[in-house]
Order: structure tokens, then sequence, then C-alpha cells
């Protein structure tokens, strides 16, 4: 069943909208280097946050103007009490397509059962390191051992593929993890994911220099595995190769050194219910004061549409004059 039931959801350069990035909460249980400074930020109030059903209303309407994948992000978002509820909620909206999460894995051993029977059917599981110490290092919690009973948790469903591994590829660090990566990708038959280190985080310490980029891990593996190009899926932001002498698959997010802002079809809601339409946006604009002063669903189109018709052209990180927007990924939504 298609919800298409308004215009489909345009910007000014004529890309169209079909996925939203639903940040549930801005907390997090983890402190990774490249997002959260090691103290932690700030949290919102219980108040300030959007409810259950007001993330649901919201997607109600993305939905009717042709945005059908939703993915549930934080923060960490199953910090946030029963959120098995939320993708329940989410699920049962007419017209959903593609419903995911994004985690950190730490609490998914408690909650894979719910998530699954709730109706999740896709999830991605950030994993920097597959050592002990190094995984600490970069989270600031020695939380690998409870991370992969979640893993191993969710990967017991066999409704819910693909699962993806989702490791930021850091200078200095990543290069040692990349081939125990390819070993769990060819065993495991989840998707792992390199994603290029972005400037989002807490700390403010991101440079060039220390983006490992898709192109330099490609070759790295290269040099033990022979690699193939799988074709592209349409406005999927990730490169997949597959091993040629063996099984499993493999994925490059590459948006330092290989924008896809020409094809991104995506939007971001934060926890607080401010629409994003870039993750390196220097505005956003509010839906919560409208939803909360009872704004029926036109009004609250005509604000939606407005604010995605001015979405950015492309990021310029790496370029002159680039400045890092003021939130951190925990506080956007991965
Ligand atoms: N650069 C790239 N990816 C990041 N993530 C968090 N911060 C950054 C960053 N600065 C990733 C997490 C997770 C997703 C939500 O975003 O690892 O996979
Ligand atoms: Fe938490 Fe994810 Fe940020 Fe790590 S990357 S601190 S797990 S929100």
């Amino acid at each position: 069943m298609s919800g298409l039931r308004r215009e489909p959801l345009l910007d000014g350069h004529g890309r169209r909208i079909e996925d939203v990035r639903v940040s549930v909460t801005d907390r997090c249980n983890f402190r990774c280097q490249y997002c959260m400074p090691a103290d932690g930020l700030p949290w919102l109030r219980r108040d300030e946050i959007l409810s259950f059903e007001e993330i649901t209303r919201i997607v109600r309407l993305l939905v009717e103007m042709g945005v059908p994948d939703v993915r549930l992000t934080g923060g960490e978002p199953l910090v946030r009490r029963d959120v098995p509820s939320l993708v329940r909620m989410v699920a049962g909206v007419d017209g959903v397509r593609d419903l995911s999460l994004t985690t950190n894995g730490y609490l998914l051993e408690r909650d894979a059962d719910a998530l699954v029977a709730a109706g999740l059917r896709r999830i991605n599981v950030s994993i920097d390191s597959l050592q002990r110490d190094r995984f600490f290092q970069i989270t600031r919690r020695d939380a690998l051992p409870q991370v992969l009973r979640g893993l191993d948790a969710i990967a017991r469903h066999p409704e819910v593929r693909p699962v993806k591994v989702n490791a930021v590829a850091i200078r200095g660090f990543t290069e040692r993890e990349v081939i125990p990566f390819c070993d769990l990708a060819r065993s495991t038959g989840f998707q792992v994911r390199f994603i290029e280190f972005m400037p989002l985080d807490g700390d403010r310490a991101w440079d060039r220099d220390a983006v490992l980029t898709g192109s330099e891990l490609r070759e790295l593996i290269a040099a033990v595995h022979p690699i193939e190009e799988l074709p592209r899926e349409p406005s999927s932001t990730a490169r997949v190769f597959r091993f040629r002498d063996g099984r499993g698959e493999i994925g490059f997010v590459d948006p330092v050194s290989d924008p896809f802002c020409a094809e991104c079809n995506r939007i971001r809601l934060t926890a607080e219910g401010a629409l994003r339409t870039c993750l390196f946006s220097h505005h956003e604009t509010d839906l919560r004061e409208p939803l909360r002063s009872g704004a029926d669903d036109d009004e609250l189109e005509r604000i939606v549409r407005a604010a995605v018709w001015r979405k950015e052209l492309k990021h310029r990180v790496g370029e002159p004059g680039f400045r890092q927007p003021a939130r951190t990924m925990s506080a956007i939504g991965g």
C-alpha cells in the first residue's frame, strides 16, 4: 500500500525526499571519541523531546508526502524507555516501506525480541573495533562483549536482514581493524560498512588527515581478499563490494572523499522536533511548537515543504570556510 496522499516532497534542487531519520533521544550510554565529549552533554528535559505520538504523527504526514523509509536513531535510541512501542506505532503507519534502527547495541540483548515482535526488520549496529581494549578506547566504555551478545540476539531472528555493522574509519586506528572486520563479514553474513569520519565530534578534533578514506580501506582489503563492486542501489549512500573468494559483503560510506549530496534523499528530525535538511545544516525548523499549539496537518505540511525546499545543495566539508555545526552527531541523529 502506498501512503502517498499528498504531493511528493521535493527540494529546490530537484531532489525528491524519501527517507527520514528520527532521533528518539539525545542521550547515550557511550561516549565515542568521534561523537561526544568524555563528560557527555547537557541532556534535553523530558518535556522537550517529542512523545511517541508526536513522532508518529510527523512520520504519518511525511509518509503521505512520499517519505516511506524511516530510521530510528539517537543518541542511543534504546536508552529511551519502551522504544519497541514506538517501533510498533511507526510500523503501523500505512505506507511505511522500510523501518530500521541504528543502535550501539549495548541494550540489544535486552530488547532484540521485543523489537522484532514490534515489527523491526532491519538494523545497523555500530562497532568500531573487535578488540575489547580498542573498543574501550573509542567508546570510553568497556562494552564489547555486551554489544556482541546484542548482535547475536538480533541475528538469531532471520526476519531481521540484512544485519549491518557500522565502523567509523579513523586514520591510525581503523587500519588494524579492517581484516578482522572482513573476517566477521565472511563468517557471519553481516554487512560491515566503514563510514568516513565526519566533523560532527564533540571534541572538535576532526581533521581532514584523520579521515581514513574508502579508497584507502579498499586497497588494504584488496591486498588480502579480491573484492568486486556490486551494482549500486539507487540513493544508497554505500558502495557495496563482495568477496570473490568467499561469502560476505563489505560496504563503504564515503561522505568526505566522495560526497553523495547530489543523490541525497533524506531529512532528519531531532529528538526535540527540529527538522534538519542536512547533517551539516546551520539552520533548522522547529516542528514541535506548531505541533503543540494545535497546527493541523496541512499547516505542518506547509512548514515542512518550505524547510525542505531550502535543503542545502551539498555539504562543504574540507572546503575553506567550512564551519562545523553546533550539534554533535549524538544530538542530530546518525
Ligand atoms: N563521523 C562518522 N560517523 C559518525 N557516527 C557518529 N559520529 C560520527 C562521525 N563524527 C556514526 C556512528 C553510528 C552512526 C549513528 O553515526 O558510529 O554508526
Ligand atoms: Fe553514543 Fe552513537 Fe555517539 Fe557513540 S556514536 S556516543 S554510541 S550516539
